[in-house]
């Protein structure tokens, strides 16, 4: 989801610049600072919703209406329209990683939580549905510090983790149909301002508004060759509606998302975001969905120039604006849609569906009532973001992810009086690999190396491999270390540049030389060796599992800002991995 041409970004993010400082218009809609306001019906706060966005979309020119098919729509000043970025993102945590969050004023951090996959190993409901509250909270927080110039944000990722290979598995609930649509339902609630039980939302208003992302079978990025966008996914229906298909219904139907995207990869050949029986038929007739319907970034763009599925660019952007879609993340619709226009292979009507929900929801966020000081939300101050509350649940999520796999003897949980400590590995000491990818700046950052040296003053460390991909490894000098310690903590797994986002693996072994680094130091070890897993997809670790020597295995995923200090409480004995 990120824009895969570095110069499109660069674009991107000077359009975004010159909207903002050119328009010295009033920094809301509606705001009774314009005189203006009083006359528009959709300004008028008494009316329905769907009235008001009737009354503005009336009022706008094909000229005016164009541009705001794009994640960075312009401001409208003659109508006193302040500019609008639909592309945030909140994985695990409000991240800066797309374009409407600026952590760069009064605000530079956020609450980090874990990787989402960590989280969903606590098969917790209630535990999502409260981090979800934790999210939309800082996310409001950030808006009404002026800090954002967006509520929109694409998450949840619930994509079927079918293939343990897929890079971007570490950011779904799983492979488990029914664990991803509940994961769906109780962080869609939380970040929205819903109930745990839904049916809270009070006349549609939202907190913050979530999407389910990315409709549907995607779990393809780049591997041996095939990349994402011009990957053709063969699903039989059966496996559609078994496996692909049951979170987003679940998120549609049971937690009311605001938002959906579409994903870059076709199905039996159709373009997901050209798929009308997709995006209008199931999901908005059959599923009542009602929301906004967002392209992955570009997705638009390789309809026609990587898949090849239309003659013209004119095709592409008439395709999906017919099937259903409403905002382009990129800047096609802005690029073709008036000469599709012109060419007659689309009508003005086809915009103003899509404008509708655009504009509909950035009323339900509130963003169309003046000052939002006066809104349910806006009391929300920059206090609540990193706030010991969120902090503690972070703590939490990670201790209550954690698995123990193995636990022979009871090596774990040592004891808090041993007189010696050496920790191995090159995940020991990294706390950029807790947090995991579309993370924004984390409150803190606590590595593990140093939750541990807080329980053990005599910790020697030695990071075994060059690298997390351990072409290098100093065996022999780990070796010396563990030799000399009582207790022996292995840091390994994988990181970033292992499994991403347009990077997908070829197996499922240790990279390079780990797997001999870690027999190495648990033979020459005086006692069993506890050896922890830093990973979000999975990793074939059974010659640790028949070792006699590796006494304890954890796995701890990207276990967010807290992670380090969660495993060091579990490692210790504060907390017991075995009860939640
Ligand atoms: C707002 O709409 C209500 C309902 O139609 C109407 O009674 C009222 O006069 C309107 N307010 C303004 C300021 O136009
Ligand atoms: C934060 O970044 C935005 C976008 O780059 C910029 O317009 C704004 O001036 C910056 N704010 C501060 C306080 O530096
Ligand atoms: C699209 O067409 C180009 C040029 O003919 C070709 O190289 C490419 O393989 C085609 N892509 C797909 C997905 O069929
Ligand atoms: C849209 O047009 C701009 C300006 O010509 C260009 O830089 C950009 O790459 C185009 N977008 C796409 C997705 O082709
Ligand atoms: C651990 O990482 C921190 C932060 O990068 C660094 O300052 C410290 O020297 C490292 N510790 C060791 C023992 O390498
Ligand atoms: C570690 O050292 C500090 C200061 O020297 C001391 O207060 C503390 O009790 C020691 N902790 C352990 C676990 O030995
Ligand atoms: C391993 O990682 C190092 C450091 O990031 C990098 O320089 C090297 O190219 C990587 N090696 C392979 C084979 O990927």
């Amino acid at each position: 989801m990120r824009l895969y041409c570095s110069i499109q970004l660069i674009l991107c993010l000077n359009l975004t610049i010159i909207i903002f400082t050119e328009s010295a218009q009033p920094p809301f809609a509606c705001d009774s600072s314009n005189p203006a306001t009083k006359s528009y019906p959709f300004c008028n706060l008494t009316l329905p919703i769907s009235t008001r966005v009737n009354d503005l979309v009336s009022r706008l020119t094909l000229d005016e209406k164009i541009p705001q098919l794009v994640n960075a729509a312009p401001a409208i000043p003659r109508l006193g329209i302040p500019a609008y970025e639909w592309w945030s993102e909140a994985l695990h945590g409000v991240s800066n990683s797309g374009f409407g969050i600026l952590l760069n004023g009064t605000i530079k951090s956020t609450t980090s939580f874990p990787q989402v996959i960590l989280t969903a190993a606590s098969f917790d409901a209630r535990l999502w549905y409260r981090i979800g509250q934790a999210i939309g909270l800082e996310a409001r927080a950030v808006y009404n510090q002026g800090q954002a110039n967006g509520m929109t944000f694409w998450a949840p990722n619930i994509n079927v983790f079918r293939d343990p290979r897929w890079g971007r598995g570490q950011e779904t609930p799983g492979e488990d149909p029914l664990v991803g649509g509940i994961y769906a339902i109780s962080y869609v609630r939380g970040v929205q301002g819903d109930t745990f039980e839904g049916g809270g939302l009070k006349d549609g208003h939202l907190q913050a508004s979530a999407c389910c992302k990315h409709f549907t079978a995607y779990d393809l990025d780049h591997w041996n060759g095939v990349g994402r966008f011009s990957f053709d996914a063969k699903v039989t229906k059966q496996d559609l509606a078994d496996t692909y298909q049951p979170p987003f219904q679940s998120c549609i139907q049971n937690a009311q998302a605001s938002g959906i995207m579409c994903a870059y990869n076709r199905v039996n050949g159709v373009p997901n975001c050209a798929d009308k029986n997709l995006l209008t038929n199931i999901a908005r007739k059959q599923w009542s969905f009602q929301g906004y319907i967002a392209s992955d970034c570009d997705a638009v763009s390789i309809i026609y120039e990587v898949q090849n599925y239309t003659k013209t660019p004119e095709d592409a952007v008439s395709e999906v604006l017919k099937a259903g879609m409403d905002l382009n993340c990129g800047s096609y619709l802005n690029n073709h849609t008036k000469s599709a226009i012109q060419k007659k292979k689309l009508l003005e009507s086809d915009i103003d569906r899509a404008l509708s929900n655009l504009f509909t929801m950035r009323m339900r966020l509130g963003l169309f009532n003046g000052d939002p000081s006066s809104l349910p939300y806006g009391s929300i101050g920059p206090n609540q973001v990193c706030s010991k509350a969120h902090q503690d649940l972070a703590l939490e999520a990670a201790k209550t992810g954690t698995v123990l796999l193995k636990n022979s003897d009871k090596l774990l949980p040592l004891k808090q009086t041993i007189s010696s400590l050496a920790v191995i590995g090159p995940n020991a000491n990294s706390s950029r690999t807790l947090i995991g990818n579309y993370a924004g700046p984390p409150c803190k950052s606590i590595e593990p190396l140093k939750a541990l040296e807080n329980y053990v003053n005599n910790t020697q460390y030695h990071k075994g491999c060059d690298s997390v991909n351990c072409t290098t490894a100093s065996v022999s000098e780990a070796v010396e270390v563990a030799k000399k310690a009582d207790y022996v903590v292995l840091f390994m797994g994988l990181d970033q540049t292992e499994e991403r986002e347009d990077f997908d693996r070829v197996d499922l072994a240790l990279p390079g030389q780990q797997q001999d680094l870690i027999t190495a130091v648990a033979k020459a070890a005086k006692k069993p060796v506890v050896l922890v897993m830093i990973c979000g997809g999975p990793v074939d670790i059974s010659f640790a599992k028949s070792d006699p020597k590796i006494g304890a295995i954890l796995w701890g995923g990207y276990p967010g800002e807290s992670g380090g200090i969660a495993l060091a409480e579990v490692i210790f004995g504060d907390h017991n991995p075995g009860n939640v």
